[in-house]
């Protein structure tokens, strides 16, 4: 890996371009240096640490999630008055971003939507979505395998994520291409992109308006099918959530399961095409899938962060942090923390513990779909080498291996690559 010098008071994590496109030296330094680091610009507390990360994520009743999708900067819409400002952030809540999703809720709130969500990913579930998963996977392929080219994230990965989800949940096969137009065919949510983020919100409310007409139609005439075990689904004390409440959830799961997945598979496919001889390793022994997986997922999170706001003074990594400040966890830093993995810089598709990763989160809001994406992710590296002898990075686009040029997201979220453009022979049949 090439060493960068940083000073961290002289890099601004959130616009600097070159952290963007390539974060590892800022979070080596960090993780070196400062697991936990008050930056000087905005006054984020950022956390690499990964013992330091935990200490948040188990702490919801300290550490809020309503600025989970916001920026650095939270310009509060009251004073703070007192030690605890739980209750003064719930009462602002409509001010905060996306603030109706479950991503952004705190407890008790959570606990009750979280409860419906696991609902409609129980094991049975995912189980039955696997056939689906790996026929689809075949469609795409079929399209694509002959032409011997393709741009995997838009040609296969957008497509096969939105499916995987609609599958999931149920919906009919009828209503697949309305789903695959109103979501693989606009960008997803970069940061500091506004008006993207605009366009994603206005899909979510119509897919808002899909589920919120199908759970009216199933709670008037309830069908054997999983439509109607989501309409009919219950809070915990056993009342019936309003239908919107159901739908967001819903609606929730193509938001946070499409991009992520998207650049899981891109950052895996990129792998596999770069490096010969670990593609002859997965082709001779595909059970080595799922650990690679884990690898890639511990070195190149696909979401490199999340924001967290303090509710009560507290001390983390000898920090004292007071209500209203803005903390940072690094996902993809606490995956190279050497005090958890050994020679974490090092690429290992066999290491051990690599499922210890923190890519998925932790705690109470940790990832419901990461079952859903690992399973999208190994069927689909599987079939792509089954039905390739030789894949390889698309030159043409991305130029000579001295001299690489990716369309890569540059964002402070998130990671990933928005074109792929590989060349592979197909396989005989
Ligand atoms: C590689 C793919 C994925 C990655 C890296 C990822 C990562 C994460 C992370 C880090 C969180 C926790 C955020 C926090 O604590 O602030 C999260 C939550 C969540 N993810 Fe994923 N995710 C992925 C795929 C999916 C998929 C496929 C789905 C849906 C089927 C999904 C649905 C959700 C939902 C609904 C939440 C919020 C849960 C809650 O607040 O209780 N994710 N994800």
């Amino acid at each position: 890996m090439t060493t960068v010098e940083i000073t961290p008071t002289d890099v601004d994590f959130f616009t600097d371009p070159d952290v963007a496109a390539k974060a590892e030296p800022y979070f080596d330094h960090m993780l070196a240096n400062h697991p936990v680091f008050r930056e000087p610009k905005y006054g984020v507390v950022i956390v690499t640490g990964y013992e330091e990360a935990l200490q948040v994520y188990h702490q919801p009743d300290v550490y809020s999630s309503i600025n989970r999708t916001g920026g650095p900067v939270v310009d509060l819409p009251f004073e703070v008055v007192g030690d605890d400002i739980s209750e003064l952030l719930e009462q602002h809540r409509s001010f905060f971003p996306q603030n109706d999703q479950i991503v952004t809720f705190d407890p008790p709130m959570h606990a009750d939507h979280r409860s419906i969500l696991m609902g409609l990913i129980t094991p049975k579930r995912l189980k039955e979505n696997e056939q689906f998963l790996k026929d689809t996977a075949d469609r795409f392929l079929d399209e694509i395998i002959p032409r011997g080219k393709a741009d995997y994230i838009w040609d296969y990965c957008k497509g096969y994520t939105v499916l995987a989800v609609a599958d999931l949940l149920g919906v009919p096969v009828e209503d697949h291409p309305m789903l695959l137009d109103l979501l693989a065919s606009e960008p997803g949510p970069t940061l500091g992109n506004l008006e993207l983020q605009a366009n994603h919100h206005s899909s979510l409310e119509r897919l808002y308006e899909y589920f919120v007409a199908r759970i009216e139609e199933r709670r008037a005439d309830p069908q054997d099918d999983v439509l109607t075990g989501m309409a009919l689904a219950t809070f915990p004390d056993g009342t019936l959530p309003e239908p919107i409440e159901v739908a967001r959830i819903a609606s929730n799961l193509f938001a946070a399961g499409q991009e992520t997945t998207v650049q899981l598979m891109g950052i895996t496919l990129q792998r596999i095409a770069e490096d010969a001889k670990l593609q002859e390793r997965l082709r001779q022994d595909f059970s080595l899938i799922p650990k690679f997986i884990e690898e890639t997922l511990r070195i190149e999170a696909p979401i490199k962060g999340s924001f967290r706001l303090v509710k009560r003074p507290t001390e983390l990594g000898g920090l004292e942090l007071a209500p209203g400040t803005v903390v940072m966890l690094l996902h993809g830093a606490s995956g190279r923390d050497a005090r958890v993995f050994e020679n974490p810089a090092e690429f290992d598709a066999e290491r051990p513990n690599a499922r210890q990763h923190l890519a998925f989160g932790r705690g109470i809001h940790t990832c419901p779909g990461a079952p859903l994406a690992r399973a999208e992710a190994v069927f689909s590296i599987q079939r792509i080498l089954e039905r390739t002898t030789a894949i390889t990075i698309d030159e043409w686009h991305h130029g000579t291996a001295d001299a690489r040029e990716w369309n890569l997201i540059r964002s402070y979220k998130f990671r990933g690559h928005t074109n792929l453009y590989l060349r592979y022979t197909p396989a005989e049949a």
